[in-house]
């Protein structure tokens, strides 16, 4: 990467949602190699300690700091009247020691001032209550003041700070969506039935889509339409689909505007921090589509013993949002962070593994929640770079270890994963499937889209994710773990897909409701009948703790008996219109029934699985599926190098990386051969991996 951004359309003042251009090939001015740095809050120590701060900045290699993030009172500390000496010095201070800046706009906590000037922007919950000052979040996205505010501080920061040399990238906002995304305002309110006369057009028409026949909800005037707020019973399905949606461009409509008043005077990228898969309010699809370099925060679970297949998760999605390009890790955690239950300290090494299991999936840069930990506050016990034991720590060493390393992998910037899987992920499919009165509660789109991903992680298959509209002709397979909504138009595009020689696998509850969450005509699952050679005639959910016993058909185990997989939570009574049964339920209610299923159409295969299939049996149709799309699997790995070896490889210039995670606890080997980066050694066949270590592997491609 040079000096300058990679030539870019440029950014027009798309609304909100709008399907813009996508500025592919941006990335963060002047910051070559893999970056290195974190959130930078020099505004809680006094000016004497940013010094020290820099110096220890270039002792680790960090390459850039993240400013500004919080500081709106700091900036304009009374409404209208600016102060930026501090910043002034600030962004000089760090220009001067060669360390870029991420210059965050500070809209996600307005000032004390604002809150008291205009009381009637706060948020007010689904239960009515009006959220205050003291803490952090931002105030009603359909505030007209809070928006007008939030662009006057903004372009008062693109003014002074927009052709700074130090600049690498705008940080706009922190975090859209969390802490909370609703908002049940007076503003919201008015902008809610503005939003639906723009997406409808007639009350007839909103009225038809909701289907208001039903519980006798139908409106006679605009003014009778209020906010799904708090109420005796279910409140419309459609109706809160819509508010979902509503919410997420609201804030996106926030996003677009303080990114276009950033975009009159600076043309350096634009970002701001998305959270892939923790964040369930924003629609990543249509946020990738706005900003100029996508960035990710990503933070482990520590209660789960495997979150590095959950790190790896996010990634992909974050990659995919990105369309590929690389992407930015704002912030993940040296240690342990302070929201959690109990907040587990990393392991030696954990950092730098995790760190570069992003940068294994495309991240061209590691940033960290936060350069020194704070004193006072909420997050005096987050973990930081500098931590409050200062550098006689270990997490300090490992800190300024992980900073040499990343200068060994200066060259896998720019380089492109290439997955030959997909992964398909809607989130407005799982707004509506996470309503209530759904038929079981035990059906759950992140819980099948988790499990899916985790068994083709066992099986070492990189994977993007994709949208049901995508093109998906590069993929061999794709898996649709939870497609409960799927619009006709999605649905064709998997048809299609399937037609042209693709292998698609559909789980259970899929192709069930149209974009208003009305179940489609034909029966459930009908758009996709051409696909996969059958409908769903009749759900039959199991009681919590039954399971079923699934019996493999074809040939028998070499003991003379059929394969049987476990399952629970779900099956299906199936109406075959085609399609070859692969495995049959031993007991439960379909006992004697299909259970997995395969059909040919065109020059490709759908697979259906009606039930909730353990992981040993996900990984068994997925041995299958992968014969239909001509994948082999990984093998050949040396003795004991099982699932919590993860192997990725980013390409680029001729070049294949082969990054290797050892996440187990025994040594792994694995067949490579090339130039080792991190340690400069000669790989020469077999690549040994020590338990909690990592490779690099440069070969020719
Ligand atoms: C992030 C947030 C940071 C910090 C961090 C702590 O979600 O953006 O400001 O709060 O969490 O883990």
């Amino acid at each position: 990467m040079d000096d300058q951004p990679r030539p870019r359309t440029p950014l027009s003042s798309t609304p909100a949602g709008t399907p813009a251009e996508h500025t592919v090939g941006v990335w963060a001015r002047g910051l070559d190699g893999v970056a290195y740095g974190g959130d930078y809050n020099p505004e809680q120590w006094p000016e004497e300690v940013w010094a020290e701060d820099v110096r220890l900045m270039r002792e680790a290699g960090v390459t850039f700091a993240t400013v500004g993030v919080f500081s709106w009172v700091l900036v304009e500390p009374r409404e209208g009247v600016f102060e930026f000496g501090w910043l002034d010095r600030l962004v000089d201070l760090l220009h001067a020691n060669g360390i870029r800046v991420v210059l965050g706009t500070p809209t996600t906590v307005p000032p004390a001032w604002f809150y008291r000037a205009y009381p009637e922007a706060r948020v007010v919950t689904r239960d009515g209550v009006p959220l205050g000052f003291g803490s952090r979040g931002m105030v009603s996205p359909s505030s007209p003041q809070y928006r007008e505010a939030a662009v006057r501080v903004t372009t008062a920061l693109a003014e002074r700070y927009g052709s700074h040399p130090a600049l690498a990238l705008w940080h706009v906002h922190n975090e859209y969506g969390v802490p909370v995304a609703e908002d049940y305002s007076e503003h919201a309110l008015h902008a809610f039935r503005d939003w639906l006369r723009a997406r409808y057009g007639s009350l007839d028409a909103l009225n038809a889509r909701w289907g208001t026949a039903f519980w006798g909800q139908r409106y006679g005037d605009w003014d009778e339409v209020g906010l799904p707020a708090a109420a005796a019973s279910v409140v419309n399905p459609a109706e809160r689909l819509d508010f979902a949606r509503f919410s997420d461009h609201q804030l996106r409509a926030c996003f677009v505007a303080e990114r276009d008043a950033i975009r009159a005077h600076s043309d350096v990228p634009i970002t701001t921090n998305f959270m892939a898969f923790a964040c369930g309010s924003t629609d990543l699809w249509a946020w990738g589509r706005e900003v100029d370099v996508v960035s990710n925060d990503h933070y482990l679970d520590a209660a789960d013993p495997r979150n590095q297949v959950t790190l790896a998760q996010a990634a992909d999605l974050t990659r995919s949002v990105a369309q590929g390009n690389p992407w930015f890790l704002m912030e993940h955690s040296t240690s342990a962070v302070n929201w959690q239950p109990r907040n587990v300290a990393k392991q030696p090494g954990e950092l730098r593994r995790n760190s570069l299991q992003h940068v294994a999936r495309g991240a061209d840069a590691v940033g960290f929640f936060q350069w020194r930990a704070s004193r006072s506050g909420a997050e005096k016990f987050h973990s930081a770079m500098l931590p409050h034991a200062g550098t006689g720590s270990r997490v300090w060493r490992e800190v300024v270890a992980f900073g040499a390393d990343l200068g060994h992998l200066a060259e896998v910037a720019g380089s492109r994963v290439e997955a030959r899987v997909a992964v398909l992920w809607d989130q407005e499919s799982a707004w509506a499937q996470g309503l209530e009165w759904r038929p079981s509660v035990d059906v759950d789109a992140r819980e099948r889209t988790d499990a899916w991903y985790r068994a083709l992680w066992d099986d070492h298959v990189t994977v993007d994710f994709a949208h049901p509209s995508a093109d998906l002709s590069s993929y061999a397979l794709v898996v649709a773990p939870a497609s409960y909504l799927l619009t006709a138009d999605d649905a064709a595009n998997l048809t299609r897909y399937v037609a042209a020689g693709g292998t698609l696998v559909v789980s259970y509850f899929s192709g069930i409701v149209d974009e208003n969450d009305a179940v489609h005509e034909g029966g459930y699952g009908a758009p996709l009948r051409d696909a996969l050679g059958l409908t769903v005639e009749e759900f039959a959910p199991l009681r919590a703790g039954d399971g079923v016993r699934v019996a493999w058909s074809g040939a028998p185990d070499d003991d003379g008996a059929h394969r049987e997989l476990v399952a629970d939570t779900w099956t299906d009574h199936l109406a075959l219109d085609g399609a070859e049964v692969v495995a049959t339920y031993v007991d439960g209610p379909v006992a004697g029934g299909a259970a997995v299923t395969r059909h040919a159409l065109g020059d490709g295969h759908g697979w259906y699985v009606s039930t909730r299939l353990d992981d040993d049996g996900l990984r068994a149709v997925l041995a299958a599926a992968y014969q239909d799309a001509g994948l082999a699997p990984r093998d050949g790995l040396g003795a004991g190098t099982g699932r919590d070896v993860e192997i990725v490889e980013r390409t680029g210039d001729g070049r294949l990386y082969t990054f290797v995670l050892n996440h187990g606890t025994e040594p792994a080997s694995v067949p490579v051969t090339g130039d080792e980066l991190l340690t400069g050694s000669t790989v020469d066949g077999w690549l040994k991996v020590p338990a909690g270590e990592v490779a690099v592997v440069r070969s020719p491609r």
